[in-house]
Order: C-alpha cells, then structure tokens, then sequence
C-alpha cells in the first residue's frame, strides 16, 4: 500500500464523457460521493487509530496510508466534479448538501462504533467497484474521455488495494470473537451504507438523466430507457452476488480476488508528482 499522487486534469471533460450517457451519469452521480464520503472516513479513521493501541504499528501505518489516499480520491473526484456541477444541473448541490447533512449528523451524533461500520460498508462496496470497473464496464468505456477513465480506475484499484483496512480496525476495536459485533452489527453497518449510498446515488442518477431527457425526442428517450435497463440488468447481474457475500459470518475482504489487470495499472502513478 502507498500513496500515489497522480498528475490528472479534468480541464476538458464533458459531463457526458463516453457515448453511453445512461452508465455516464451514474458513474458521475457516484462521482459526488467521494467528495463527501471521504473526508468523512479520514475524520472516522483519525479518531479510530486515537482508539487503537500504540503496539499495533502496521495496522497504525495502513491507517496512516488509507487515510492519504482518501484525501488524493476526494481531491480529484472534487476536480472532475466541478465540470459536473458547473453543466447545467442546478439541483445537484441540494442533493450533495443532504448527503453532506447526513454524514455530519452520523460524526455528531453517532458512536464510533456506527460510524466504523458504516465505513467498512462503504469500503466493501469500493472493493466491487474495482471490480467493475476493471472487468464488468469495458464495454460502456468504448469511446470514453481517458481523464474519466483514469480518474476511476485509479481511484478503484487503490479502493481494492486498502480493502481490508476499514474491516480490521472495524473488527480490532469492536468485532473480535463476537458474533454479535464481528458480523450482525458489521452487516447492519454494511447494510445502512448501501441503502443511504445507492439510494443516493440512484436518486442523483435519476436527476442528471431526467435533465438530460428534456431536450431529447419521444424516440431518443425510449432508447435512453432501454440503455439504463440494460445497464441496471448488467450490473445487478455481477454486483448482487458480490455484496450478498459480505454478508457472510466468513467475509474476510483480504480474501476478495483482484480483478484483472488492477495491480498492474498502479504502477503507472507512483512517480508522478509524488
Ligand atoms: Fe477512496
Ligand atoms: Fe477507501
């Protein structure tokens, strides 16, 4: 694990960045997500590794390491973001203010405890993002903006590279050798991510198409419905039995294989600017 600082710049990237705007927009409705979720997970790591033992040094020095390439993942999605947010749709900041409401009032009012398993359900689902984007969206990726692609490859291959990180302080401070802590409140913890992230990344998806089915006609519209069905048909195929398995008494995400070609793709960012 390490932190790379890669040199990216989204001066030129159109809110539609690849021909099929359907699996676009979903991507760039998840796009707003790190922007709020991760500096979220850095103030829950800091006060979990003020939690933790001195002795425990290497999880202290993947924590250390997490916590960087979190602040990397937000600064870039906030750079991609603002060509977003800067194309004509005005509603998005509301929703990004709720989401950003939201984890506030989890920091607030809300034991570490919740807030750990909360993120380890987060990280849980990033680890499958690698795996979509690695091996499941190559087709939706066929005639893409490259910056776009980089931005998420990168961000997902170190996502798959620090998977365990949010899972062992989870199970170090609250989880070991209890059933109860070690994996229903885990699942629970999982479970909250899902619906409060998907829902949101589902509700913003919706918006950024429904803007854009304004200026299409009755024909282009129902070919844009029948794209989005077959992209919710595609992913839900490869996602659902991925995040049924974290449900498991068993899930251990060191164990999660890597998609093709992710270690790879790293090496690509680790003299850049660093
Ligand atoms: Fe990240
Ligand atoms: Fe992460």
């Amino acid at each position: 694990m390490k932190v790379r600082y890669p040199a990216m710049d989204f001066a030129r990237i159109r809110p539609h960045w690849a021909p099929h705007i359907e699996f676009v927009q979903r991507a760039n409705a998840s796009s707003t997500i790190p922007s709020h979720v991760e500096p979220y997970l850095v103030k829950v790591m800091l006060k979990a590794k003020a939690e933790l033992d001195p002795s425990e040094t290497a999880l202290h020095e993947d924590l250390a390491v997490f916590i960087k390439q979190e602040a990397q993942h937000c600064k870039q999605h906030n750079a991609f973001n603002e060509r977003l947010r800067v194309s004509g749709y005005p509603e998005l900041a509301r929703y990004e203010e709720r989401l950003a409401a939201d984890l506030a009032r989890f920091l607030e009012t809300k034991s570490l405890k919740f807030n750990l398993a909360y993120s380890d359900g987060f990280e849980a689902m990033g680890a499958l993002g690698a795996t979509m984007w690695f091996d499941v969206y190559n087709k939706y990726l066929e005639g893409a903006d490259q910056e776009a692609v980089d931005l998420w490859r990168w961000h997902m291959a170190e996502e798959y590279e620090h998977r365990e990180v949010a899972f062992k302080i989870y199970q170090k401070l609250y989880g070991k050798n209890d059933l109860f802590n070690g994996w229903l409140y885990r699942v629970y913890g999982f479970l909250f991510a899902v619906v409060h992230l998907m829902g949101y990344g589902k509700r913003v998806g919706k918006y950024l198409l429904e803007t854009d089915r304004e200026r299409m006609t009755q024909q282009e519209r129902a070919a844009s419905l029948a794209r989005e069905k077959e992209f919710a048909k595609t992913t839900g195929k490869r996602a659902i039995p991925e995040l049924l398995k974290v449900l498991s008494p068993f899930y251990n995400p060191a164990k999660t294989k890597a998609p093709e070609g992710v270690g790879p793709y790293l090496t690509q960012y680790e003299t850049e600017g660093a």
